[in-house]
């Protein structure tokens, strides 16, 4: 069985086949769809998000302003700060879907796009008139309109010149082309670079589905550092052929030739490129902290839970695959080769349902992660 975004939303992409989408919108255009979620809104409240930005586990910040004055903080808030932000104001949280499962299930519906690229669902709230100023951001982001009302208006950013001493990178000189307004549950998926302003009519929260595109700088950075933990290179500079040299500043032609071949042993294959994007992609963010389980069941009793209670991935937890290698919280996973299959639609569908044919070897690995509490059985099946 697949899971498709499309089952649990239907209208998630206004009746366009995730491919069709892919092929006219993703990173070409930005694309409205009405009722993309018809009647969301009822998962998290203004309360429930004001007590998320009061906790260090989360990323959180608190913009206020208008024109040429912006303030920009970053949270855990108190209460007595929270008391004092300034009208109109927004609060935006990052990675609610590591805390809220409806936030988790309303990410994994966007599974028509590979998790590598998925990064994490922020939801904000603004108070009337609220917004966090004309800007643009280097991703892609479905917009999604939760509880209230919000104007957006989008254009293309051929200006890119920010204001000066704002603690936001706001545009200096936006030209809207579309303006829209959002109801609940209506959604505007922009691709990245893509001008933008949205201000709140009455309160109103926002969910954005954000990806994640590392610039080549910071990819190049983290394979070097990789490399560096995964490379053993032998040998010893050695120079018993030495000739006495007429400057002895300066750095000879051989000694040059030499640290040229040892370079030259430092290569990398496809294998190696996979173990680094697995790594870095399944890297758990700061703050992530896993939780296992107390008492933990015996392995017996495990299996028996199997066959039935859903067995699912802690919402935290990032499980990808690639090829014949598989990757779990930042760590390379050696799977036998007969519970491959299996770990891959545990990958894919970020579950098993009770009763799902399991081997003694997949049990064993998900036994071990059970104890991690890297996945858990959901309370009701
Ligand atoms: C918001 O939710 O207020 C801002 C989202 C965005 O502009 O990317
Ligand atoms: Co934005």
């Amino acid at each position: 069985m697949k899971i498709s975004a499309l089952k649990a939303y239907p209208n998630l992409l206004g009746g366009l086949a995730p491919q069709v989408f892919l092929r006219d919108y993703w990173q070409k255009k930005p694309l409205l769809i009405r009722r993309a979620i018809p009647g969301f809104g009822g998962e998290l409240d203004r309360d429930e998000l004001l007590a998320l930005c009061r906790s260090d586990e989360l990323e959180s910040r608190y913009i206020s302003g208008q024109h040429q004055l912006w303030r920009l903080e970053h949270g855990p808030f108190t209460s007595a700060q929270i008391k004092r932000w300034k009208t109109p104001w927004t609060l935006l949280v990052q990675g609610v879907n590591l805390v809220l499962p409806a936030g988790d299930q309303l990410l994994r519906a966007f599974n028509f796009i590979p998790y590598a690229r998925l990064d994490d669902l922020m939801v904000s709230y603004a108070t009337d008139g609220g917004g966090v100023g004309q800007h643009l951001d280097n991703y892609d982001v479905f917009l999604l309109q939760g509880n209230g009302r919000r104007r957006w208006r989008i254009g293309k950013a051929d200006d890119q010149r920010f204001m000066p001493d704002q603690p936001l990178r706001i545009l200096q000189n936006f030209k809207p082309q579309d303006e829209y307004l959002l109801e609940a549950g209506d959604m505007l998926y922009l691709p990245p670079q893509w001008a933008h302003e949205g201000v709140a009519m009455g309160e109103c929260m926002t969910w954005s589905i954000g990806f994640r595109a590392p610039p080549a700088q910071e990819l190049v950075d983290q394979f070097l550092s990789f490399l560096q933990e995964n490379l053993q290179i032998d040998g010893r500079y050695q120079d018993p052929d030495l000739r006495w040299q007429k400057h002895p500043a300066e750095i000879s032609a051989a000694m040059v030739d030499q640290v040229e071949n040892m370079l030259a042993k430092v290569h990398w294959d496809k294998k190696l490129i996979r173990k680094f994007l697995g790594q870095v992609l399944t890297e758990p963010k700061p703050h992530v902290v896993f939780d296992p389980p107390r008492r933990p069941m015996s392995h017996t009793k495990f299996r028996v839970a199997l066959t039935a209670k859903i067995l699912q991935l802690d919402p935290q937890t990032q499980l990808l695959f690639s090829d014949q290698q598989f990757f779990l919280n930042g760590e390379s996973e050696s799977v036998p080769r007969l519970a491959r299959k299996m770990i891959r639609q545990l990958a894919d569908q970020r579950a098993l349902q009770p009763g799902t044919e399991i081997t003694d070897e997949v049990a064993t690995i998900l036994y071990r992660w059970y104890t991690y509490g890297y996945l858990n059985f959901a309370r009701r099946s």
